[in-house]
């Protein structure tokens, strides 16, 4: 009976601790083309860290973004080159890739989101030309061209003379009722607001969220609180990565049709941290409990971590994550500013569980995975990293099926 009871919790914790990684980076100078790598992580007796175990060069030169599926069972990667294109793969039990399908987009696309209920896919293209491109998905697992909307998006600028002298389209998102999808302009300063025909998957525009002048809006999140649920009011949170700011909107759906933004609370991505000059806010998220909102802080090294080479006594400078709870009325208490075990924390992910966290550093070839507190949101102790990831530049990590 004892016997039994000791290894119940045992077998728990062995299954929450090995885990699969999916990384996608840019090719280097030496390289032609980017890099899909899976990375395994076995704890026990015998842990050999953090491992690169496949590695797939079908998603072209710039693997920006990555989608899974819902059911997790394909990956679609978004090659920022130009052409762009949307490779289609499918994710075998071993954790390796096999391609299904390739699709040339225009150029520079760098995130995308399914909507009509992953029967489509929306794309934000960055530059040469700005703009914003949409796929339906066929049953044979191919992407078909559907819109290509560039005008709207040529004659855009503001008020930064380096990075906003044109439009660049940095994000996809889709309202929570799947009616709305939303493009951060960080050269523009808006965040263009496109209506959903759920029958033809037609995007067509309405009146954009103008952002603070300078700002530089990079990417949102849609959040609702999860109590009341009676008067559940929708707010948008925007980091910008000129400013480094976090702005938290309340949404109105307007009728017949439009949504109208309402600004409701605004906060530094460093919370009570003066910003470093040079700072640039990458990723926001939700947390998977919907009680905390992560962002994270590149080209502004405020922390320092432990070299993973035991040998060699100088610390690693990085960059960092912060996190903040939400209220009902949408403003954002600062919860923690955090070391994020790298230069350049352009995309992370939390496990399914909120439990670990897992960063892309682009600047420094790691993946850094912390343990987290799933009550207090506090990223705590470091579980594994694995260095010298990718051709050239990490850009995306998912979570492999958990
Ligand atoms: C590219 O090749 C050059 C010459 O061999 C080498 O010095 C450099 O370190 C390489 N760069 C990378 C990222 O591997
Ligand atoms: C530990 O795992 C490595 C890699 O899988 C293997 O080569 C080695 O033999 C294992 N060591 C033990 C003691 O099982
Ligand atoms: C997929 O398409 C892109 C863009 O046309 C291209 O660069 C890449 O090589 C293609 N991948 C394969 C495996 O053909
Ligand atoms: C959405 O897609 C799933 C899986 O393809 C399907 O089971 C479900 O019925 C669809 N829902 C709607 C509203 O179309
Ligand atoms: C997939 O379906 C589309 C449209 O139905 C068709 O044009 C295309 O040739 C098909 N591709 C393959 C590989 O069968
Ligand atoms: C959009 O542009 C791409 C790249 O030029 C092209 O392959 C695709 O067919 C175009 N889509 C539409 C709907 O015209
Ligand atoms: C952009 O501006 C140029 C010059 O003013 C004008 O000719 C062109 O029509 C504009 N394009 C769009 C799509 O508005
Ligand atoms: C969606 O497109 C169809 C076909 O063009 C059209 O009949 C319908 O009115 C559109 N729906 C909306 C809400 O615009
Ligand atoms: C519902 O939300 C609105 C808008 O935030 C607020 O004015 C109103 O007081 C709320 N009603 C209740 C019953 O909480
Ligand atoms: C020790 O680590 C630092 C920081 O990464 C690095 O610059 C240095 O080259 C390393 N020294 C040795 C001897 O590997």
């Amino acid at each position: 009976m004892k016997t039994v009871t000791l290894l119940f919790p045992l077998t728990q914790v062995l299954s929450t601790q090995a885990f699969q990684l999916l990384v996608s980076s840019y090719k280097s100078e030496n390289t032609t083309v980017g890099a899909l790598q899976t990375l395994e992580y076995s704890s026990g007796k015998n842990t050999s860290g953090l491992r690169i175990t496949h590695t797939n060069t079908d998603c072209g030169s710039s693997p920006s973004w990555l989608e899974l599926s819902s059911d997790g069972n394909t990956v679609t990667c978004i090659n920022e080159g130009d052409p762009g294109s949307l490779t289609l793969l499918d994710v075998q039990c071993d954790g390796s890739l096999k391609m299904l399908s390739n699709t040339s987009t225009l150029g520079g696309p760098v995130s995308g989101s399914f909507f009509n209920n992953g029967s489509a896919i929306g794309l934000a293209h960055y530059g040469p030309v700005p703009g914003v491109s949409t796929f339906t998905i066929t049953s044979n697992k191919t992407y078909i061209p559907l819109q290509n909307l560039t005008a709207p998006f040529a004659n855009l600028s503001s008020v930064d003379p380096e990075r906003q002298k044109t439009s660049h389209v940095h994000q996809a998102l889709v309202d929570p009722t799947g009616q709305y999808m939303l493009f951060p302009d960080l050269g523009a300063d808006l965040i263009h607001v496109y209506c959903i025909n759920a029958s033809t998957a037609q995007l067509s525009a309405h009146t954009p969220l103008k952002s603070e002048p300078g700002s530089g809006p990079r990417h949102a999140v849609f959040w609702q609180p999860t109590q009341p649920a009676a008067n559940r009011t929708t707010y948008l949170f925007v980091v910008h990565e000129l400013s480094n700011t976090i702005a938290s909107y309340a949404v109105t759906y307007l009728s017949p049709s439009g949504l109208a933004f309402d600004p409701v609370d605004q906060v530094s991505t460093f919370g009570p941290t003066a910003a470093p000059r040079g700072a640039a806010a990458g990723e926001i998220l939700i947390s998977p409990d919907n009680a905390f909102v992560l962002a994270s802080n590149r080209l502004a090294p405020l922390f320092h971590v432990p070299n993973p080479d035991p040998r060699n006594a100088t610390a690693l400078q990085s960059d960092s994550l912060v996190t903040f709870a939400p209220s009902a009325t949408g403003s954002l208490r600062f919860v923690q500013l955090v070391a994020s075990g790298g230069l350049g924390p352009r995309h992370f992910s939390l496990r399914g569980d909120g439990a670990m966290v897992a960063v892309a550093n682009q600047g420094s070839a790691s993946v850094v995975v912390y343990e987290r507190d799933q009550g207090t949101g506090e990223i705590g102790r470091e579980v594994v990293r694995a260095s010298g990831v990718g051709a050239g530049g990490v850009t995306n990590v998912r979570w492999l099926r958990g």
